[in-house]
């Protein structure tokens, strides 16, 4: 047993569960130095914010980037995973997104699990996203919002905004990057998130560097923008279970935003990093 039963138990009722300073500052500050590198590629993986400047998102880059690699393996999120998947598991996502300073932009009303299932083909929403603070996330820098216990609504079949995003999208734009702009194709419209509010409550989440949340793929949430003087950068590695592998989809997304290499996650060490 990895979690505790009480931890556990959050997670089922909530779809969440935040576990205080997994990592230590020094591991942290070993993360945040390969972030200016990281950023500055100019490259189909890096998502910029809608100014064209500040970079919002960067996929893949535990493929290319020893410490990353290290993070997505590292037992601190790989187990918990596997605890609460009930079984081995393999890396299906992983972003760092940055939330700048002043410039980080919002993340609308959504539930992860209905792209992955329209877009990729996965299943069941049997995948858990394990995000990593790398700075503390507070009231002002654009905090993730979530609306505890909106996992046990299932996926909630939201029609895709093709419409919004085709009329705005610059057209040399691949058809993938509706999943991470500010104006997100399947987010949930405004009636929806009154009713779920009323219903269940919102959280934001307030958590120092090196804390780690995980998060079930059918919660709902969304994040603010951050007009702050504080950078809100997280990583956020998806684990989904060996048992859930991806169905033939007629377009297949790009191998840095969703793989396909269903090779199971060994833990590494606790002191990897
Ligand atoms: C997400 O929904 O995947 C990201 C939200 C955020 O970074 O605030
Ligand atoms: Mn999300």
């Amino acid at each position: 047993m990895y979690l505790t039963q009480e931890q556990l138990q959050t997670y089922e009722d909530n779809g969440f569960v935040l576990l205080p300073e997994c990592f230590s500052q020094e591991e942290i500050h070993k993360m945040k130095v390969e972030l200016p590198v990281i950023f500055s590629q100019d490259t189909p993986k890096r998502v910029l914010e809608e100014e064209g400047k500040t970079v919002r998102s960067v996929h893949g880059v535990h493929n290319t980037n020893e410490i990353f690699q290290s993070l997505s393996r590292h037992p601190q999120l790989v187990k918990p995973a596997m605890e609460i998947l009930g079984s081995k598991v393999y890396i299906y996502q992983f972003k760092i997104n940055a939330k700048a300073a002043f410039s980080g932009d919002i993340w609308e009303w959504h539930q992860d699990y209905i792209f992955w299932r329209k877009e990729d083909g996965v299943p069941k929403p049997q995948l858990i996203n394990a995000l990593v603070l790398l700075d503390d996330m507070n009231e002002f820098n654009g905090p993730l919002f979530i609306i505890p216990g909106s996992h046990k609504e299932g996926m909630i079949d939201v029609v895709a905004q093709e419409k919004r995003n085709q009329s705005q999208a610059k057209t040399k734009d691949p058809e993938w990057l509706s999943s991470f702009t500010a104006k997100l194709k399947y987010s949930l419209n405004r009636d929806m998130v009154a009713d779920l509010v009323l219903k269940y409550g919102m959280t934001s989440i307030k958590a120092s560097a090196g804390s780690v949340l995980l998060f079930h793929s059918n919660i709902v949430h969304a994040s603010p923008s951050n007009i702050s003087p504080f950078d809100r950068v997280v990583v956020i590695v998806t684990y989904n279970s060996i048992e859930n592998i991806c169905l033939p989809v007629p377009n297949p997304r790009p191998e840095f935003l969703v793989s396909r290499d269903y090779q199971p996650v060994d833990p590494l060490l606790e002191s990897i990093l």
